[in-house]
Protein backbone atom coordinates (compact mmCIF):
# COMPACT_ATOMS: atom_id res chain seq x y z
CA UNK A 1 0.00 0.00 0.00
CA UNK A 2 1.93 3.16 -0.98
CA UNK A 3 2.11 5.57 2.24
CA UNK A 4 -0.47 8.53 2.43
CA UNK A 5 1.09 11.61 4.51
CA UNK A 6 -1.98 13.65 6.00
CA UNK A 7 -1.38 17.24 7.37
CA UNK A 8 -3.74 18.37 10.71
CA UNK A 9 -4.16 21.11 12.02
CA UNK A 10 -4.16 21.80 16.26
CA UNK A 11 -6.45 23.87 17.29
CA UNK A 12 -5.95 23.48 21.06
CA UNK A 13 -8.07 26.68 22.05
CA UNK A 14 -8.72 27.29 25.68
CA UNK A 15 -8.96 25.30 29.26
CA UNK A 16 -9.09 21.52 28.65
CA UNK A 17 -9.05 22.12 24.88
CA UNK A 18 -4.93 22.45 25.62
CA UNK A 19 -5.05 18.91 27.48
CA UNK A 20 -7.09 16.92 24.82
CA UNK A 21 -6.31 17.94 21.72
CA UNK A 22 -2.20 16.49 22.58
CA UNK A 23 -4.02 13.55 23.37
CA UNK A 24 -5.84 13.56 20.01
CA UNK A 25 -2.44 13.67 18.07
CA UNK A 26 -0.58 11.00 20.10
CA UNK A 27 -3.74 8.80 19.70
CA UNK A 28 -3.00 9.59 15.09
CA UNK A 29 0.53 9.21 16.01
CA UNK A 30 0.12 5.67 17.25
CA UNK A 31 -1.96 3.52 14.80
CA UNK A 32 -0.68 1.00 13.61
CA UNK A 33 2.04 1.50 10.46
CA UNK A 34 1.00 -1.74 8.72
CA UNK A 35 -1.83 1.36 7.45
CA UNK A 36 0.48 3.51 5.90
CA UNK A 37 -0.53 6.43 7.22
CA UNK A 38 1.78 9.36 7.96
CA UNK A 39 0.73 12.94 9.56
CA UNK A 40 1.87 16.41 9.79
CA UNK A 41 0.92 18.43 12.42
CA UNK A 42 0.66 22.69 12.69
CA UNK A 43 -0.31 24.07 15.48
CA UNK A 44 -2.87 26.67 15.11
CA UNK A 45 -4.63 29.65 17.97
CA UNK A 46 -7.71 30.68 17.91
CA UNK A 47 -10.34 31.05 21.13
CA UNK A 48 -10.76 33.81 24.01
CA UNK A 49 -7.07 33.50 25.89
CA UNK A 50 -5.55 34.34 22.26
CA UNK A 51 -8.73 36.62 22.05
CA UNK A 52 -7.20 38.50 25.14
CA UNK A 53 -3.46 38.19 24.11
CA UNK A 54 -3.74 39.45 20.57
CA UNK A 55 -7.54 41.27 19.40
CA UNK A 56 -8.35 38.34 17.79
CA UNK A 57 -10.41 35.38 17.83
CA UNK A 58 -9.71 33.45 14.87
CA UNK A 59 -6.44 34.98 13.00
CA UNK A 60 -6.34 35.08 9.50
CA UNK A 61 -3.28 32.67 9.53
CA UNK A 62 -5.38 29.82 11.28
CA UNK A 63 -8.23 29.78 8.45
CA UNK A 64 -5.73 30.28 5.76
CA UNK A 65 -3.18 27.56 6.62
CA UNK A 66 -6.65 25.45 7.52
CA UNK A 67 -7.90 26.47 3.65
CA UNK A 68 -4.33 25.85 2.04
CA UNK A 69 -2.67 23.57 4.00
CA UNK A 70 -4.60 20.75 6.00
CA UNK A 71 -6.61 17.64 5.54
CA UNK A 72 -8.08 17.79 8.66
CA UNK A 73 -7.53 19.42 11.74
CA UNK A 74 -8.77 18.71 15.60
CA UNK A 75 -10.86 21.57 17.50
CA UNK A 76 -10.33 21.43 20.94
CA UNK A 77 -13.31 24.15 22.67
CA UNK A 78 -13.37 27.43 23.64
CA UNK A 79 -14.31 29.66 26.44
CA UNK A 80 -16.97 32.47 26.26
CA UNK A 81 -17.54 35.28 28.92
CA UNK A 82 -20.44 35.11 30.05
CA UNK A 83 -21.21 38.82 29.32
CA UNK A 84 -20.50 40.56 25.87
CA UNK A 85 -17.39 41.60 25.25
CA UNK A 86 -16.68 43.89 21.96
CA UNK A 87 -15.09 42.57 19.13
CA UNK A 88 -15.46 38.76 20.43
CA UNK A 89 -17.59 36.03 18.68
CA UNK A 90 -16.95 32.44 18.82
CA UNK A 91 -14.14 31.15 16.73
CA UNK A 92 -15.66 27.91 15.19
CA UNK A 93 -18.82 28.93 14.53
CA UNK A 94 -17.17 31.32 12.28
CA UNK A 95 -14.61 28.67 11.04
CA UNK A 96 -17.86 26.86 10.10
CA UNK A 97 -18.87 29.35 7.65
CA UNK A 98 -15.32 30.46 6.43
CA UNK A 99 -14.75 27.09 5.69
CA UNK A 100 -18.13 25.90 4.40
CA UNK A 101 -18.28 23.30 7.20
CA UNK A 102 -22.12 22.67 6.28
CA UNK A 103 -22.55 19.31 8.27
CA UNK A 104 -22.33 19.02 11.84
CA UNK A 105 -22.44 15.15 12.38
CA UNK A 106 -22.41 13.67 16.28
CA UNK A 107 -22.47 10.12 16.74
CA UNK A 108 -23.97 9.20 19.63
CA UNK A 109 -23.05 5.48 21.55
CA UNK A 110 -23.36 3.40 24.92
CA UNK A 111 -20.18 1.51 25.76
CA UNK A 112 -21.51 -1.03 28.95
CA UNK A 113 -18.49 -0.90 31.25
CA UNK A 114 -18.51 -1.61 35.08
CA UNK A 115 -17.42 2.36 35.84
CA UNK A 116 -20.23 3.93 35.56
CA UNK A 117 -24.30 3.45 34.65
CA UNK A 118 -25.91 4.58 31.69
CA UNK A 119 -28.93 6.50 32.14
CA UNK A 120 -30.75 4.09 29.44
CA UNK A 121 -30.95 0.45 29.74
CA UNK A 122 -30.60 0.41 25.64
CA UNK A 123 -27.94 0.22 23.77
CA UNK A 124 -27.48 3.35 21.82
CA UNK A 125 -25.36 3.69 18.67
CA UNK A 126 -26.63 6.56 16.40
CA UNK A 127 -25.31 9.83 14.32
CA UNK A 128 -27.54 12.80 14.61
CA UNK A 129 -26.44 14.65 11.18
CA UNK A 130 -27.52 18.74 11.57
CA UNK A 131 -27.53 20.93 8.90
CA UNK A 132 -25.17 24.03 10.42
CA UNK A 133 -25.48 27.28 7.96
CA UNK A 134 -29.18 28.23 8.21
CA UNK A 135 -32.71 27.67 9.69
CA UNK A 136 -33.41 30.29 12.31
CA UNK A 137 -29.26 30.34 12.52
CA UNK A 138 -29.39 32.93 10.10
CA UNK A 139 -30.13 35.36 13.13
CA UNK A 140 -32.15 37.48 10.88
CA UNK A 141 -34.39 39.22 13.81
CA UNK A 142 -36.12 42.11 14.57
CA UNK A 143 -38.21 43.84 17.14
CA UNK A 144 -40.52 46.23 16.79
CA UNK A 145 -43.64 48.50 18.19
CA UNK A 146 -46.77 46.07 18.48
CA UNK A 147 -48.90 47.98 16.45
CA UNK A 148 -52.12 47.38 19.20
CA UNK A 149 -49.84 49.90 20.81
CA UNK A 150 -48.83 47.29 23.68
CA UNK A 151 -45.10 46.39 24.17
CA UNK A 152 -43.35 45.36 20.92
CA UNK A 153 -43.26 41.98 18.77
CA UNK A 154 -40.34 40.14 17.45
CA UNK A 155 -39.58 38.11 14.61
CA UNK A 156 -36.41 35.76 13.33
CA UNK A 157 -36.08 34.50 10.30
CA UNK A 158 -36.70 30.12 9.04
CA UNK A 159 -34.66 30.28 6.07
CA UNK A 160 -34.83 26.78 4.36
CA UNK A 161 -32.69 26.11 0.74
CA UNK A 162 -33.19 22.98 -1.09
CA UNK A 163 -29.54 22.93 -1.79
CA UNK A 164 -28.64 22.64 1.81
CA UNK A 165 -31.62 20.35 2.70
CA UNK A 166 -30.26 18.20 -0.57
CA UNK A 167 -26.80 18.27 0.56
CA UNK A 168 -27.57 17.68 4.19
CA UNK A 169 -29.62 14.58 3.47
CA UNK A 170 -27.15 13.39 0.94
CA UNK A 171 -24.26 13.16 3.34
CA UNK A 172 -26.53 11.64 5.77
CA UNK A 173 -27.24 8.78 3.24
CA UNK A 174 -23.36 8.69 2.88
CA UNK A 175 -22.58 8.40 6.66
CA UNK A 176 -25.21 5.59 6.95
CA UNK A 177 -24.45 3.43 4.11
CA UNK A 178 -20.72 3.99 5.70
CA UNK A 179 -21.36 2.84 9.19
CA UNK A 180 -23.24 -0.39 7.48
CA UNK A 181 -20.26 -1.32 5.69
CA UNK A 182 -17.91 -0.87 8.99
CA UNK A 183 -20.39 -2.60 10.58
CA UNK A 184 -20.01 -5.75 8.08
CA UNK A 185 -16.01 -5.12 7.85
CA UNK A 186 -15.89 -4.99 12.18
CA UNK A 187 -13.66 -7.90 13.42
CA UNK A 188 -16.09 -8.47 16.23
CA UNK A 189 -19.49 -8.40 15.00
CA UNK A 190 -22.25 -6.09 16.52
CA UNK A 191 -24.68 -7.81 18.30
CA UNK A 192 -27.35 -5.00 17.95
CA UNK A 193 -26.08 -4.57 14.08
CA UNK A 194 -28.99 -3.07 12.82
CA UNK A 195 -29.80 -2.05 8.67
CA UNK A 196 -28.95 1.14 7.21
CA UNK A 197 -31.76 3.56 8.19
CA UNK A 198 -31.99 7.50 7.80
CA UNK A 199 -34.99 8.87 9.45
CA UNK A 200 -35.63 12.67 7.99
CA UNK A 201 -37.20 14.68 11.38
CA UNK A 202 -39.20 17.98 10.54
CA UNK A 203 -42.53 19.66 11.42
CA UNK A 204 -43.92 20.02 8.12
CA UNK A 205 -47.53 19.16 9.48
CA UNK A 206 -46.82 23.12 10.93
CA UNK A 207 -44.66 24.61 8.88
CA UNK A 208 -45.39 22.82 5.50
CA UNK A 209 -43.15 25.30 3.66
CA UNK A 210 -39.49 25.89 5.11
CA UNK A 211 -39.94 22.43 6.90
CA UNK A 212 -41.72 21.05 3.90
CA UNK A 213 -38.93 21.96 1.34
CA UNK A 214 -36.70 20.20 3.95
CA UNK A 215 -38.96 17.36 3.86
CA UNK A 216 -39.43 16.52 -0.09
CA UNK A 217 -36.25 17.75 -0.62
CA UNK A 218 -34.30 15.32 1.34
CA UNK A 219 -37.11 12.57 0.11
CA UNK A 220 -35.57 13.41 -3.28
CA UNK A 221 -31.92 13.19 -2.39
CA UNK A 222 -32.15 9.97 -0.21
CA UNK A 223 -33.80 8.33 -3.18
CA UNK A 224 -31.14 8.74 -5.34
CA UNK A 225 -29.91 5.17 -6.67
CA UNK A 226 -27.39 4.59 -4.01
CA UNK A 227 -29.42 4.82 -1.56
CA UNK A 228 -31.57 1.71 -3.02
CA UNK A 229 -32.14 -0.68 0.15
CA UNK A 230 -31.60 1.57 2.92
CA UNK A 231 -34.90 2.09 5.23
CA UNK A 232 -35.79 5.71 4.72
CA UNK A 233 -38.17 7.09 7.11
CA UNK A 234 -39.80 10.29 8.67
CA UNK A 235 -40.65 11.17 11.96
CA UNK A 236 -42.41 15.00 12.93
CA UNK A 237 -39.62 16.36 15.74
CA UNK A 238 -41.71 16.57 18.98
CA UNK A 239 -42.55 13.20 18.80
CA UNK A 240 -39.37 12.13 17.51
CA UNK A 241 -38.04 13.49 21.51
CA UNK A 242 -40.49 11.29 22.54
CA UNK A 243 -39.15 8.12 20.76
CA UNK A 244 -35.50 8.62 20.87
CA UNK A 245 -35.68 9.11 24.75
CA UNK A 246 -38.12 5.58 24.60
CA UNK A 247 -36.02 3.47 22.27
CA UNK A 248 -32.97 5.27 21.68
CA UNK A 249 -31.73 1.58 20.25
CA UNK A 250 -33.95 1.92 17.15
CA UNK A 251 -32.07 4.67 15.33
CA UNK A 252 -29.29 4.81 12.91
CA UNK A 253 -29.44 8.11 11.44
CA UNK A 254 -31.00 11.15 11.87
CA UNK A 255 -30.92 13.94 9.93
CA UNK A 256 -32.60 17.13 10.85
CA UNK A 257 -32.55 21.23 10.15
CA UNK A 258 -30.16 23.28 12.40
CA UNK A 259 -32.70 23.92 15.78
CA UNK A 260 -33.70 20.86 15.52
CA UNK A 261 -30.52 19.13 14.59
CA UNK A 262 -28.93 20.96 17.94
CA UNK A 263 -31.64 19.79 20.41
CA UNK A 264 -31.98 16.32 19.24
CA UNK A 265 -28.33 15.95 19.73
CA UNK A 266 -27.41 17.58 23.22
CA UNK A 267 -30.60 15.56 24.21
CA UNK A 268 -28.56 12.41 22.69
CA UNK A 269 -25.47 13.29 24.48
CA UNK A 270 -27.29 13.09 28.20
CA UNK A 271 -28.19 9.44 27.18
CA UNK A 272 -24.68 7.92 26.84
CA UNK A 273 -23.79 9.70 29.86
CA UNK A 274 -20.52 12.08 30.19
CA UNK A 275 -19.80 14.96 27.82
CA UNK A 276 -16.38 13.50 28.11
CA UNK A 277 -17.55 10.35 25.87
CA UNK A 278 -19.55 12.67 23.04
CA UNK A 279 -17.52 13.40 19.55
CA UNK A 280 -18.41 15.25 16.61
CA UNK A 281 -17.36 15.90 13.20
CA UNK A 282 -17.88 19.57 11.24
CA UNK A 283 -17.77 18.47 7.53
CA UNK A 284 -18.22 20.13 4.07
CA UNK A 285 -16.88 19.84 0.65
CA UNK A 286 -13.10 20.14 1.72
CA UNK A 287 -11.42 19.58 5.19
CA UNK A 288 -13.17 17.95 8.46
CA UNK A 289 -12.34 19.47 12.16
CA UNK A 290 -13.13 16.36 14.58
CA UNK A 291 -14.13 18.62 17.86
CA UNK A 292 -15.24 17.27 20.59
CA UNK A 293 -18.90 18.27 21.81
CA UNK A 294 -17.69 19.36 25.35
CA UNK A 295 -16.40 23.18 26.35
CA UNK A 296 -13.17 24.29 28.19
CA UNK A 297 -14.31 22.86 31.31
CA UNK A 298 -12.69 25.88 33.71
CA UNK A 299 -13.75 23.74 36.78
CA UNK A 300 -11.45 21.34 35.98
CA UNK A 301 -8.70 22.59 33.56
CA UNK A 302 -5.09 22.01 35.16
CA UNK A 303 -6.00 19.24 37.13
CA UNK A 304 -4.72 17.21 34.37
CA UNK A 305 -8.56 14.57 35.14
CA UNK A 306 -10.18 15.82 31.80
CA UNK A 307 -12.01 12.74 29.83
CA UNK A 308 -9.77 12.79 26.58
CA UNK A 309 -12.10 10.24 25.13
CA UNK A 310 -14.61 12.73 23.39
CA UNK A 311 -11.35 13.96 21.29
CA UNK A 312 -10.33 10.71 20.63
CA UNK A 313 -13.44 9.45 19.16
CA UNK A 314 -13.40 12.75 17.32
CA UNK A 315 -10.11 11.45 15.88
CA UNK A 316 -11.90 8.81 14.45
CA UNK A 317 -15.19 10.39 13.26
CA UNK A 318 -12.40 12.77 11.38
CA UNK A 319 -10.60 9.42 10.19
CA UNK A 320 -13.97 8.62 8.91
CA UNK A 321 -14.55 11.51 6.70
CA UNK A 322 -11.38 11.40 5.39
CA UNK A 323 -12.18 7.76 3.75
CA UNK A 324 -10.16 5.67 6.32
CA UNK A 325 -12.22 3.79 8.57
CA UNK A 326 -10.03 0.96 8.76
CA UNK A 327 -7.94 3.36 11.06
CA UNK A 328 -10.91 5.18 12.74
CA UNK A 329 -12.19 1.20 13.84
CA UNK A 330 -8.96 0.80 15.38
CA UNK A 331 -9.78 3.96 17.56
CA UNK A 332 -13.33 3.17 18.43
CA UNK A 333 -12.30 -0.33 19.43
CA UNK A 334 -9.36 0.69 21.24
CA UNK A 335 -12.61 3.28 23.51
CA UNK A 336 -14.79 0.46 24.00
CA UNK A 337 -12.39 -1.83 25.31
CA UNK A 338 -10.67 0.78 27.61
CA UNK A 339 -14.55 1.95 28.82
CA UNK A 340 -15.74 -1.58 28.78
CA UNK A 341 -13.04 -2.76 31.01
CA UNK A 342 -13.41 0.16 32.92
CA UNK A 343 -9.71 0.06 34.73
CA UNK A 344 -8.22 3.52 33.43
CA UNK A 345 -11.70 5.71 33.46
CA UNK A 346 -11.63 9.32 34.38
CA UNK A 347 -13.23 10.73 37.58
CA UNK A 348 -16.57 12.60 35.53
CA UNK A 349 -17.33 8.43 34.79
CA UNK A 350 -16.67 7.71 38.44
CA UNK A 351 -12.84 6.46 38.24
CA UNK A 352 -9.53 8.01 39.27
CA UNK A 353 -7.62 8.02 36.31
CA UNK A 354 -5.69 10.95 34.68
CA UNK A 355 -6.25 11.89 31.55
CA UNK A 356 -2.44 10.33 30.43
CA UNK A 357 -3.39 7.46 31.98
CA UNK A 358 -6.80 7.16 30.18
CA UNK A 359 -4.54 8.14 27.00
CA UNK A 360 -2.09 5.22 27.81
CA UNK A 361 -4.89 2.64 27.35
CA UNK A 362 -6.69 3.32 24.90
CA UNK A 363 -2.99 3.49 22.90
CA UNK A 364 -1.68 0.32 24.57
CA UNK A 365 -5.23 -1.06 23.16
CA UNK A 366 -4.58 0.15 19.37
P1 LIG B 1 -18.38 22.37 29.63
O1 LIG B 1 -18.67 21.35 28.58
O2 LIG B 1 -17.08 23.07 29.51
O3 LIG B 1 -18.47 21.70 31.07
C1 LIG B 1 -19.68 21.18 31.62
C2 LIG B 1 -19.35 20.17 32.73
O4 LIG B 1 -18.86 18.98 32.15
C3 LIG B 1 -18.24 20.68 33.67
O5 LIG B 1 -18.52 20.24 34.98
C4 LIG B 1 -16.99 20.01 33.16
O6 LIG B 1 -16.01 19.80 34.13
C5 LIG B 1 -17.54 18.70 32.61
N1 LIG B 1 -16.75 18.24 31.46
C6 LIG B 1 -16.79 18.73 30.19
N2 LIG B 1 -15.91 18.10 29.41
C7 LIG B 1 -15.28 17.21 30.20
C8 LIG B 1 -14.26 16.24 29.98
N3 LIG B 1 -13.67 16.08 28.77
N4 LIG B 1 -13.86 15.48 31.02
C9 LIG B 1 -14.43 15.62 32.21
N5 LIG B 1 -15.41 16.48 32.50
C10 LIG B 1 -15.84 17.28 31.49
O7 LIG B 1 -19.58 23.43 29.59
P2 LIG B 1 -19.74 24.80 30.42
O8 LIG B 1 -19.22 24.64 31.79
O9 LIG B 1 -21.15 25.17 30.20
O10 LIG B 1 -18.86 25.86 29.64
C11 LIG B 1 -17.51 26.21 29.98
C12 LIG B 1 -16.94 27.10 28.90
O11 LIG B 1 -16.86 26.37 27.66
C13 LIG B 1 -17.79 28.34 28.61
O12 LIG B 1 -16.92 29.44 28.40
C14 LIG B 1 -18.52 27.95 27.33
O13 LIG B 1 -18.85 29.09 26.56
C15 LIG B 1 -17.52 27.10 26.63
N6 LIG B 1 -18.11 26.12 25.68
C16 LIG B 1 -17.44 25.95 24.49
C17 LIG B 1 -17.88 25.03 23.57
C18 LIG B 1 -17.07 24.86 22.31
O14 LIG B 1 -15.99 25.39 22.20
N7 LIG B 1 -17.54 24.10 21.35
C19 LIG B 1 -19.07 24.21 23.80
C20 LIG B 1 -19.68 24.42 25.10
C21 LIG B 1 -19.21 25.36 25.99
MG1 LIG C 1 -26.06 22.93 21.17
Amino acid sequence: MAARTLRIGLIPGDGIGREVIPAGRRVLESLPSSLGLNFSFVDLDAGYEHFKASGTALPDKTVETLKKECDGALFGAVSSPSTKVAGYTSPIVALRKKLGLFANVRPCKTTASPAFKSPTPHPIDLVIVRENTEDLYVKEEKTYPDPSGEGQIAEAIKRISSKASWRIANIAGEIAARRQQMRVGSPVPDAHAKEAMVTITHKSNVLSQTDGLFRSTAREALAQPQFNGMKIEEQIVDSMVYKLFLQPQYYDVIVAPNLYGDLLSDGAAALVGSLGLVPSANVGEGIVIGEPCHGSAPDIEGKGIANPIATIRSVGVMLEFLNLPEAANIIYKAVDENLGEGRFVSPDLGGKASTEEVLQDVIKRM
